[in-house]
């Protein structure tokens, strides 16, 4: 709003500058104010809209350490489109008039154009058309930082324009034949006749770009000599007018004559620049002002209302994470899709992260060249790791270095992602178990859709039942009809939908143990495991003994909701892996 209050006065006075120029003319300081108010007023209500459609948006970040908007709005181009029309009025009528002002011989035209402040103008202009593509294509995280800049350079440059225009309305007047002084042998010679003539000519005559338009309203040809003289006379007489210092002497812009009374005052001094330097001083911290947070964006799939995966777009230009004390900064290069994400965006899991929160868990890729790297972190820039935490969907992840496992050299990031598959025995269709038969090392496959499937468990299992059961879907009870005496069931997800209810009978009967596990709790309660866990299964996948098993569909981050759908709609098997960054194109452009 101050960005808008700020950009109404500047153009104030751009308004009353030009009303000058244009010597007060009733019709141009009517339409240019009209033109003004029309502008301004459009740019308020724009502005409240813009705002009332950010503002539930703009949430407290955690991660970030600030506020930050995640959402940006398209009315934000109208923001800065209409003090935009204003300026174009502004530019070309201060083009017209400048292009039609009289002007003598030796003033070309760039330069009355100039001494109007057409460049200033036109400055002034284009960075107005630079904040309106900055608030139509940038990233809600710096679509401020652009406004802030456009502020200061055009504060900067319209202070610049005033002292410009200020010199220009009481500067000396080089050309002006009251400041001549002829110092001739005044005999009246054949040679002050010349030089009186020719300078008598080159006074009355202004050009306009249209053609020579002499004031004294005869028109005469640039290129007209004297006759009646010798060249050698006609030369040494220029030669003359060519040594004429002129005086100082005052040009009035605002009454358009040459003031005879001020002939001889002294030329003003220079404006001083002290107050450009001021301005650019005055608003640079303001530029940079926190921003150093705004710098550095990323894409990510930011959860800030709770919301099924479909209806959450990705965000281009959420702010990059920072490592707080221990963590270090990870590049996601590939990302593990969880049923929980589902959940977690729906705001309907056990572990809900403050909003807003970048979603998933599970990652793969290096650590980032601007990571810190906290005392007894075996890691280095550059090293292939994987490993879990949250904000997974995203192309950098801020992580406690005690969660991260070296990514062997043989494994993809895809197979890094996919470390946390599990082999599954028993699905819900024939396709599901004979993959999990010929990848996941399942022995036997049997399928839960259909009724009685545990006698087909006991048959395989001679009678004895199965010694773990290992539940993500929520089939606790119908498994401890199948569960061996002094089994365990392994509470690990209800894919199925429902929290399952036991009765512990049940539990009794067959001297069982119910035990939940919960990885992710295992960071906050026993994280010196995690590395053991991981590594283990790094030995399993060394030895061939298990395999990451990756669903042959991947996406990429902009079709990650397709990849949870898939999940959810039982498509999938194996681990899904999202594609946040492509391994090739970033060492492509780490080659250039
Ligand atoms: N405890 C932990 O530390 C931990 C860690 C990760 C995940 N989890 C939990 O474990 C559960 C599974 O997660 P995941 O990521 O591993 O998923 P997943 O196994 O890749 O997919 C879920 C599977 O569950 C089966 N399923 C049965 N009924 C379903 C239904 N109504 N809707 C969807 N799927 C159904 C489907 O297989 P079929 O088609 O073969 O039936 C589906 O493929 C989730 O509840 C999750 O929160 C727990």
């Amino acid at each position: 709003m101050l960005a808008i209050v700020s950009v109404g006065i500047a153009n104030m006075l751009i308004l009353q500058r030009v009303v000058i120029l244009w010597e007060h003319r009733p019709i141009i300081l009517k339409t240019m104010t009209v033109g003004f108010l029309l502008s301004f007023s459009l740019q308020v209500v724009s502005m409240v809209f813009t705002l009332l459609h950010v503002l539930p948006s703009i949430q407290w970040s955690e991660p970030v350490g600030m506020c930050i908007a995640t959402k940006s709005s398209h009315i934000l181009i109208a923001v800065w489109a209409s003090p935009l029309v204003f300026e174009m009025f502004v530019l070309s009528s201060t083009a017209l008039n400048a292009l039609d002002r009289p002007r003598t011989l030796e003033l070309p035209i760039i330069k009355a154009l100039h001494s109007d402040g057409l460049g200033f103008f036109l400055a002034i202009t284009c960075l107005r058309i630079l904040n309106l593509i900055l608030a139509a294509l940038s990233r809600p995280s710096l679509t401020f930082l652009g406004v802030f800049f456009i502020w200061a350079m055009t504060t900067t440059i319209l202070n610049r324009l005033l002292l410009h225009l200020r010199r220009a309305e009481c500067r000396p007047s080089p050309s002006d034949p009251f400041s001549c002084e002829f110092e001739t042998d005044g005999q009246g010679s054949d040679v002050d006749m010349v030089a009186a003539e020719l300078w008598d000519r080159r006074r009355s005559r202004a050009i306009s770009p249209f053609g020579l338009i002499p004031l004294n309203g005869e028109r005469l040809s640039e290129a007209s000599t004297l006759s009646g003289y010798s060249d050698q006379e006609q030369g040494h007489a220029r030669g003359l007018l060519g040594e004429i210092q002129p005086l100082p002497y005052v040009y009035h812009y605002r009454k358009r004559v040459h003031d005879p009374t001020s002939r001889h005052a002294s030329p003003p001094p220079p404006p001083s620049a002290s107050s450009t330097y001021c301005s650019v001083l005055l608003t640079s911290p303001i530029l940079f002002f926190r921003t150093d947070r705004y710098w550095d964006t990323m894409r990510a799939f930011v959860i800030n209302d709770y919301a099924h995966p479909s209806k959450i777009p990705i965000i281009q230009g959420f702010p990059e994470p920072k490592a707080s004390k221990g963590q270090v900064l990870v590049d996601v290069y590939s990302a593990g899709l969880n049923y929980f994400d589902i959940l977690q965006s729906q705001g309907k899991y056990q572990v809900q992260p403050p909003r807003p929160f970048v979603l998933g868990n599970e990652f793969a890729g290096k650590i980032s060249a601007d990571s810190p790297i906290p005392d007894g972190c075996p890691f280095r820039p550059g090293d292939r790791v994987f490993g879990g935490g949250q904000g997974a969907y995203a192309e950098k992840v801020a992580v406690a270095w005690q969660n991260l496992v070296p990514l062997p050299d043989n494994m993809s990031y895809d197979q890094g992602a996919a470390l946390g598959a599990k082999v599954i025995a028993a699905a819900g269709s024939q396709e599901k178990l004979d993959i999990s038969v010929r990848h996941g090392g399942a022995d036997h496959g049997v399928n839960y859709s259909k009724d009685g499937w545990q006698k087909e468990v006991l048959k395989i299992t001679g009678g004895k039942g199965v010694d773990v059961v290992y539940d993500p879907v929520g089939l606790i009870r119908d498994s401890l009809k199948c569960i061996a005496w002094k089994g365990r069931a392994i509470v690990v997800g209800f894919a199925a939908g429902s929290i399952e209810k036991l009765p512990l009978n049940l539990v009794l009967l067959k001297n069982i143990s119910i035990v939940g596990i919960h990885w992710g709790a295992y960071t906050k309660f026993e994280p010196t495991r995690v590395p053991v866990v991981w590594r283990s299964l790094l030995d399993l996948f060394s030895s061939g003994r298990a395999k990451p098993i990756v669903y042959p569909e991947t996406f990429p981050l902009e079709r990650l909701a397709d990849g949870l759908q898939a999940i959810e709609k039982r498509k999938t098997w194996g681990k899904v892996i999202v594609h946040v960054r492509d391994p090739e194109r970033s060492q492509a452009r780490a080659k250039l």
